[in-house]
């Protein structure tokens, strides 16, 4: 299968504890998310209701929602504290020559 990679953003915008909020042409919003230095991809919109987890907090891995406070692990994309139950959907990545990309099947 031939991958599609799209570039995202340059993996120097995204500072570690720092979040960023891109708009891929055709895709829904998504959020790059550094942990102590590593980059990992999830939907930027809360699977609660309608928020934009940009607009929240990152402490290590986890994610809070700025609309009630539930949140995610970034990481695997799990719901960690209610109201949010549902996973964040997770976006394979690749960071090479300093660009992020989304890996696209
Ligand atoms: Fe995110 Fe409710 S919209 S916790």
């Amino acid at each position: 299968t031939l991958v599609d990679r799209r570039l995202l953003c340059e993996a120097g915008d995204v500072a570690p504890g720092g979040m960023l909020k891109i708009q891929p042409e055709g895709l829904d919003p998504i959020l790059v998310c550094n942990v102590d230095g590593k980059l990992y991809a999830v939907d930027d919109e809360c699977t609660h209701a309608i928020a934009s987890l940009s607009e929240g907090r990152l402490q290590g891995n986890i994610v809070f929602c700025p609309l009630h406070g539930g949140s995610f692990d970034v990481c695997s994309g799990k719901a960690k504290s209610l109201p949010c139950k549902q996973a964040l959907r997770t976006w394979p990545i690749e960071v090479a020559d300093g660009k992020v990309y989304l890996l696209l099947k």
